[in-house]
């Protein structure tokens, strides 16, 4: 089975991942936790470009080309192998993303990226999308905090340092791209503390396995 996990930065993704990790664990899954950018070798060589604060010259097409080569790759190399094998795959961001953020969030057509996408994923859709819906604001203000605690804003603060507009285009994107994709991506409200988004979560995630 194969679980991603979207949503705005500062939803608390990699959080709730931890917690679902465990959870499936403890009902004996084996489960893979991964990421993108940068779950794979050659990815997190990409990751350092796409998220760095110095990569301003990078073009909106180049971006798209090097966030579908990281999933390539990832797809490749560490998710089909884990599946494959038996295991839960939880990823933290994966196609999605792309349509949302490349898409509604820098202005290329989602179709033509849902297209692109499926030659990147290589018939590996998620079986199941949790999408992590908080306000803009909110979401921005938790990551940026996140950021600064961990001295990332440099080397990881490439999208937080977008404006709150482009932020808003985003999660508005998500939602729309969730209500036309209704079967597979399910919204969960992310404003609510660490346990109340994880028992929405764990209601979700319990019905489709
Ligand atoms: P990351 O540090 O993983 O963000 P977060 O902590 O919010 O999960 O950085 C990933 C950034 O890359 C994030 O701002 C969204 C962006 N992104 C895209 O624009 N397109 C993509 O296809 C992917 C996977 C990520």
């Amino acid at each position: 089975m194969f679980i991603t996990f979207e949503g705005i930065e500062g939803t608390g993704k990699s959080t709730q991942i931890t917690l679902l990790k465990k959870y499936l664990e403890e009902k004996g899954y084996e489960v893979l936790v991964t990421l993108e950018p940068g779950g794979s070798r050659i990815g997190k060589e990409l990751r350092k470009i796409l998220l760095n604060m110095e990569s301003t010259d990078l073009t909106g097409e180049s971006e798209l080309f090097l966030y579908l080569a990281d999933r390539a790759q990832h797809v490749s190399q560490m998710i089909k192998p884990a599946i494959d094998d038996g295991k839960i795959v939880i990823s933290d961001r994966f196609a999605d993303s792309t349509i949302v953020y490349q898409g509604y969030g820098r202005g290329l057509e989602p179709k033509l990226l849902r297209e692109l996408n499926d030659v990147a994923v290589a018939g590996c859709w998620p079986d199941l999308t949790l999408l992590l819906d908080i306000e803009a604001a909110e979401g921005l203000r938790r990551a940026t905090t996140r950021n600064i605690r961990d001295n990332k804003m440099m080397e990881e603060g490439r999208f937080e340092a977008e404006s709150l507009e482009f932020h808003s285009r985003v999660r508005e994107g998500y939602l729309t791209w969730a209500a036309l994709n209704h079967e597979r991506i399910k919204e969960v409200d992310a404003s609510r503390d660490i346990e109340g988004v994880f028992e929405q979560i764990r209601e979700i995630v319990e019905a489709s396995l």
